[in-house]
């Protein structure tokens, strides 16, 4: 596994077989990347020094994988972390996505919509704590037409003319993708949530396409976004085949910033039976991504934090270098429910911005204050 590992390093690539058998090997419940890495959890004198990785690498090969993801992460970024303020605007959805809690089926859920004042007074509350991108994310929601998403966007930028703005509302025409852009939106994040057409049916119903998902993503990259796409690691129907066409695929798109996050099973969903998807899988992919994408913008994931206490801590070790904290209002947070557990639900945007200083400090990294733009050219 190691001669793999350092293949992939070096050519930022791999033939089908070598990624099918990194994907494939074994999982544990924790990674012992938790311990090897983890600065808290072991007294110095106990962490292995770098050649002991070396040496056990094929005895331990996530460890070894998330070292050399670290490493790369290291040249191309430092030890910067950059922040994005995600601010969840609303939790209407014309969609019926399967996996998903806040889909248009699921009548046990209170909708909330915010206003552009409740919006912006999120922005100003979130410049203050220095975020310098923000996010502004919400289900297929009509009531939101592109007059007025333009409008929200361009009174953001208006305010602050030194912050990236993110859009992340799911699939529109080109035409309005355009709009948005023109009035000031830089970025856009849609996971194309897998590039198997038989496992995009199992996950979405079927007026919903691969295919559209894909159009979109396009249009979005001639337009000039700086694109996020990805998916959800262990998401019904994933095989380790699924997650290599997801690879192959994002080298063709090739976009600035890849979200992967376990799936978390929701109980008003139609797969409220399913498992939840592995925190080891989604680490070892972590460090596969950033191995493939030398230059990409990593977020650990809200559903990393979810599904292990210090799950986004271990993201960051395996080669993450981004976080999206929430900037919601705190009554509409509990709201905004994907799936179950979500953490951050109760906490004050500055508490959730101290909080973080303090667990990516003690993970060895630290956050910028910046809008932390793709680095392309290194
Ligand atoms: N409507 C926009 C869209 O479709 O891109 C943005 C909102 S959507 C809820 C954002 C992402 O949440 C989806 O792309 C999906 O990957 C993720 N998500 C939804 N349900 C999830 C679940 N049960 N577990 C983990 N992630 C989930
Ligand atoms: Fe629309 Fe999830 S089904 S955001």
């Amino acid at each position: 596994m190691q001669k793999l590992i350092d293949e992939l390093e070096k050519n930022k690539d791999l033939s089908d077989e070598g990624l099918l058998a990194l994907i494939g090997m074994p999982l544990t419940d924790i990674p012992n990347i938790g311990a090897a890495f983890w600065p808290g959890s072991l007294r110095a004198s106990d962490k292995p020094p770098h050649s002991d990785v070396d040496r056990h690498a094929d005895a331990d090969p996530d460890r070894y994988l998330a070292k050399r993801a670290d490493t790369v992460r290291r040249a191309h970024y430092g030890t910067n972390v950059y922040v994005r303020g995600l601010i969840e605007f609303t939790n209407h959805c014309k969609n019926n996505c399967y996996y998903c809690g806040i889909r248009r089926g699921n009548g046990s859920l209170t909708r909330y919509r915010l206003t552009k004042e409740e919006i912006l007074s999120c922005t100003a509350a979130g410049f203050k704590l220095g975020f310098r991108t923000f996010v502004l994310q919400g289900g297929e929601d009509p009531y939101f037409t592109d007059t007025y998403i333009c409008d929200i966007v361009s009174s953001i930028k208006e305010q602050h003319p030194d912050c990236a703005l993110t859009l992340s509302i799911g699939e529109k025409d080109r035409a309005s993708y355009q709009a948005f852009f023109d009035a000031g939106a830089d970025r856009y994040l849609l996971r194309h949530e897998t590039a198997d057409d038989t496992h995009y049916a199992r996950l979405h119903p079927p007026e919903m396409s691969l295919k559209n998902r894909m159009r979109c993503l396009y249009d979005l990259k001639e337009i000039g976004y700086q694109v996020g796409s990805g998916i959800m690691v262990g998401s019904p129907g994933q095989t380790p085949e699924t997650i290599l066409s997801d690879l192959r695929f994002l080298q063709k798109l090739d976009p600035d910033m890849i979200g992967i996050g376990p799936y978390l099973t929701h109980n008003n969903t139609p797969f409220a039976n399913e498992k939840n998807g592995s925190l080891a899988l989604t680490l070892r992919l972590l460090s596969l991504l950033r191995l493939l994408f030398p230059h990409a913008l990593l977020p650990a994931t809200t559903a990393l934090g979810t599904i292990h206490p210090l799950g986004r801590e271990m993201g960051l070790k395996c080669g993450a270098n981004v976080l999206m904290p929430n900037l919601s209002p705190v009554d509409v947070r509990r709201l905004y429910a994907l799936y179950e557990n979500k953490i951050c639900t109760g906490d004050e945007s500055a508490q959730c911005r101290d909080c973080l200083e303090t667990r990516v400090s003690s993970a060895g990294y630290q956050i910028v204050t910046a809008r932390g733009d793709v680095k392309r050219k290194i």
